[in-house]
């Protein structure tokens, strides 16, 4: 009677040891995939009714690039908002993922200096937002960075995110024909953002005065055709061959939109003006 009590206290015990040890081997073997479970998801972030500054940040990130019109209107000039470009609350590959908190900082030609992840976003409201420049301690500007890294967790500092960026559409051998994009366009894309590029309903305008000005990524033909080719039309990804996204890259260049901010006759004439 003791004997067999025993044994299964010693069986039970045994068996107790045995998950921990799998409990153990598991927490040493999977690091990686065990922080990336223990990441709450942002559906949990938004509903938890207390964060802590991290994580509020986290969230007030994420509202400003799905609805940049509500949460950082003053720094806003035109009707888009960040998610319209950075596709999927900035979460999908091939539509400029904002998982690339590693990536920075990095010296940039646009502007010819060293960029920290603060002043790209910065520059998003100036080009893509066709705003004015948010200061660096914004916010704002320290949400959308405090989301940035959230989405960054899991990845490897220094390395470039798969699926970063849009992709770099091979040549085609054929320049860009903006005619043969127009009828690209009245097909295929003018049943949403409408045939004067406005955006019918809620859909984002691809040009006029509340579209991206000139001097943003998008205004660049290589930069829209990848973009396109990726994701448009929507729910469609990839369905138009390279030479329809450049031709239809090249037409939406020829519209006309606000113009870059650094080529503006204003801060010309203030520049010969001043000593
Ligand atoms: C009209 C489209 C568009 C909108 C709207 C837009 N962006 Fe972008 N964004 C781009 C393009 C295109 C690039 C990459 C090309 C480049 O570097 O010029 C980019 C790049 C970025 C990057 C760097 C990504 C990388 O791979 O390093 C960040 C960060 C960013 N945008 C943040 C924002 C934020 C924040 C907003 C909203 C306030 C915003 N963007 C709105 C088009 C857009
Ligand atoms: C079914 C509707 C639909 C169709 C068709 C469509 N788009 Fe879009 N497009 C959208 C929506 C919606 C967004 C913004 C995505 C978001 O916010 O999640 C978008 C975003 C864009 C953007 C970046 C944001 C902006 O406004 O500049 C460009 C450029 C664009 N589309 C071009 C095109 C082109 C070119 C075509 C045709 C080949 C096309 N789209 C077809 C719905 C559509």
């Amino acid at each position: 009677m003791n004997l067999t009590r025993s044994l299964i206290r010693v069986r039970r015990r045994s068996a107790f040891l045995a998950s921990v040890f799998a409990a153990l081997a598991a927490l040493l073997l999977t690091p990686t995939a065990l922080a990336q479970q223990s990441l709450p998801s942002i559906e949990q972030l938004v509903n938890e009714p207390f964060l802590d500054d991290y994580y509020s940040n986290v969230v007030y990130g994420y509202q400003i690039v799905n609805d940049t019109q509500h949460f950082a209107s003053r720094y806003v000039g035109n009707a888009l908002n960040c998610k319209n470009c950075h596709l999927n609350s900035g979460t999908k590959a091939d539509a400029l993922p904002l998982n690339v908190a590693g990536m920075y900082p990095k010296w940039r030609a646009k502007n010819g200096k060293r960029n920290g992840i603060g002043l790209r976003i910065r520059e998003c409201f100036v080009y893509s937002m066709d705003g004015i420049m948010p200061p660096d301690d914004a916010p704002e500007v320290l949400a959308i960075a405090a989301y940035v890294t959230y989405l960054s967790q899991g990845e490897v500092m220094g390395a470039e995110p798969e699926g970063r960026g849009v992709p770099t559409l091979p040549a085609t051998g054929y320049d860009p024909n903006p005619a043969n994009g127009r009828a690209v366009y009245l097909e295929q894309c003018a049943s949403c953002h409408g045939e004067q590029g406005g955006g019918v309903g809620d859909m984002p305008p691809v040009w006029g005065m509340n579209s991206y000005n000139r001097g943003a990524g998008m205004n660049r033909i290589d930069e829209a055709a990848g973009f396109i080719w990726a994701n448009m039309p929507l729910g469609q990804d990839k369905s138009l061959t390279h030479q329809q996204a450049f031709d239809v890259a090249a037409y939406l260049n020829l519209q006309y939109r606000p113009a870059d901010p650094r080529q503006s006759k204003f801060l010309k004439l203030l520049e010969d003006l001043l000593p």
